[in-house]
Formats: C-alpha cells, structure tokens, sequence
C-alpha cells in the first residue's frame, strides 16, 4: 500500500513538473458548392463555396518552450515532404502572425500531426494555420477577440477562417467572408487523396484558360444551401457543384476515371474536392461509404478515407 501510495505521490509530482502540453484538433474541408467567378485585379477569384468540414482532421499539440519551433509528422498516406519547413510553414507563419499583433515574445514547441492530405485541395494547411492561431492563443493568453483572429485567418489564407468556425458554412469574397448555414444532415463521404498534390494556383490559372468569359458574379450556392437544409442525400448529390473540376480533370484526367470507378462502386455522387487531387464521394448511409470504399481499395485506391461530416472546427480535445 505504502509503496503505490509513493508511486501515486511522484507521478503527482512529475506531473507538476511537466509544462502543460494541450491539443488542438483541426478538421479538413471539403466544399459543397464551389462557384468561381472571373479572375478579379488582386489575382484572387471571387467565390460564392460551401465549405463543410468533415472528420478527418491533423492533431496540434503544443507546449511552453524558449524558442519557437513546429515539427510534422505524416500518416503513412501524407506526403511530408509537401509541407514546407522553415519561415514558408503556415503554422510557423500564424505564430508569427499572432505574435506581431499581440505583442507577445514567439515561443512554444509545436507538433503537427497530420492526416489531412498535403496539397489535396481539403484545405490541410489551412486547418494547420487556424489550430496553430488557436493554439498560441492559448498558451500566451492573448484574449485576442473573436473578429480580431477571424482576421488574422483570413491574412494566413483564403479559407483559415472557415477552418476556425467549421460545421457547415457559406464563404464569399476570395472564400474568407464565411458565415454557418443551416445543415440538417450527417453526410458519408469516402475522400480518396492522391500521393501527388496539385497546386491551387495552376487549377485556378487553367480555370481562367479555359475560361476567359467567366461571369463576374460566381455561379450561386443556393441549389448546394437548399439540398443541405434537407438532410437527405440524395438531394445533396445532385446538387454538388465544383468550377475548379473541370480544369482539375484537365490536368489530371486520371481524376475522372476515378469519379466514374467510385460511383460505379456505389457511390451517388463523386466530385473533385476544391482544387483537387483529391476525389470525395457522397454516399447514401455509413455503410454505403463503407462498401465504397472498400470497392475503390479493390480497385487498387489503397487510401480510401471514411468521413462524415460536419465537424467542429479547430478546437481543444484535452
Ligand atoms: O488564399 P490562399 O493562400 O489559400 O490562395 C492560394 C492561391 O489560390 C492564391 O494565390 C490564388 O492563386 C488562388 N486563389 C484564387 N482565388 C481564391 C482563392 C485562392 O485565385 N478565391
């Protein structure tokens, strides 16, 4: 007894000991709608998208440190080599970011645990850079208000603030003007990345090749905001809607054999998710996405995600 008391005792003060270490969840998207209109004079399109942010998501721990510093490490199906180190990293970046607004010293150990493909058109370094905000946040104490982090969001990327709020959401200007729509369902998507990203830019240059005459006013979300007020999927499927597929396909024809193998695995819908590679399927239940995956798989697609959506956006879990 004496003795598991003691053990009880040091593991007590090991414990105190310990910097606090605090983990921050942040979710991949997917966008529902993604309407894309002519190219504007900043380079930046203007979108009417429906963003919804599903359960896959990267894990941000961090701990009190002397100096600043963000280390990665990839699931097997992440290509690491895809995430910048140095001063290009966007947690790095966010951190920095903060701290020049609040005046705080940039400091913390951070770990990037990362699930979310790289360059997959999920938005992966954007969820990276809204935990990372949330993050420092927490561990310098900054109070910073709700708008003034939504903002620095939307400095570190098009849809980091859509990262912070997640659920289901409607974003308009370049994506980072984002307000939460009504969603009445759990949505069962199957995500298939592709080992070799595809860059954001070059989708949205080859949208504007192939289309010079793009209407001012981005294709409007509301068919997308009706279905999802439904909840049924069926709806849903018909109404998914991605500018950036055509171009995306283009690019990678690959990309359309595998829409069209997905949905002859059962899926009722496949579609290019933002600016591609990666394909995600809606499905009819858990366990259509199940079998669709396990299909796709058969089919030689060995990284078949399940997913449902949608999920909270960055948060603590521990
Ligand atoms: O905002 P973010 O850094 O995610 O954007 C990456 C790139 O994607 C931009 O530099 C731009 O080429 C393209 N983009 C765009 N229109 C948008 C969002 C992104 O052309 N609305």
């Amino acid at each position: 007894m004496t003795c598991d008391q003691d053990s009880v005792v040091e593991v007590r003060a090991e414990r105190a000991s310990k910097p606090p270490a605090l983990t921050i969840r942040a979710a991949a998207k997917i966008n529902l709608h993604l309407g894309v209109g002519r190219v504007r004079e900043d380079g930046f399109h203007p979108l009417d998208t429906v963003y919804q942010a599903i359960g896959l998501h990267d894990d941000l721990v961090i701990a009190p440190a002397d100096t600043l510093s963000v280390t990665t490490i990839a699931a097997d199906h992440v290509d690491a080599a895809g995430v910048p180190d140095g001063e290009d990293n966007i947690a790095l970046r966010a951190a920095r970011l903060l701290a020049a607004h609040t005046g705080h010293e940039p400091t913390g150990r951070l770990v990037v645990r990362k699930d979310i493909p790289v360059a997959g058109g999920m938005a992966g370094g954007s969820a990276d850079a809204a935990a990372a905000l949330m993050a420092f946040d927490r561990l310098w104490d900054t109070e910073i208000a709700d708008d003034d982090l939504l903002r620095l969001a939307a400095e570190l990327g098009s849809d980091v603030p859509f990262a912070l709020i997640g659920g289901t959401a409607r974003g308009r200007g370049r994506g980072e003007v984002v307000e939460p729509v009504d969603d009445a369902g759990v949505w069962w998507w199957v995500a298939v990345p592709t080992t070799e990203g595809l860059s954001t830019p070059a989708v949205y240059r080859h949208f504007d090749v192939l289309h010079p005459d793009a209407p001012l006013e981005p294709p409007n979300a509301e068919p997308v905001l009706a279905a999802v007020a439904t909840g049924e999927p069926v709806r849903l499927a018909r109404a998914l809607h991605n500018d950036l597929q055509e171009p995306a396909i283009d690019l990678r024809p690959e990309l359309g054999t595998l829409i069209e193998r997905g949905e002859a695995e059962g899926a009722l819908r496949g579609l290019v998710s933002g600016s591609g590679p990666t394909v995600v399927f809606l499905c009819d239940s858990r366990e259509g996405a199940v079998a669709t995956a396990a299909g796709l798989r058969g089919a030689g697609h060995d990284v078949a995600l399940v997913a449902a959506g949608p999920v909270a956006g960055a948060h603590v879990v521990d």
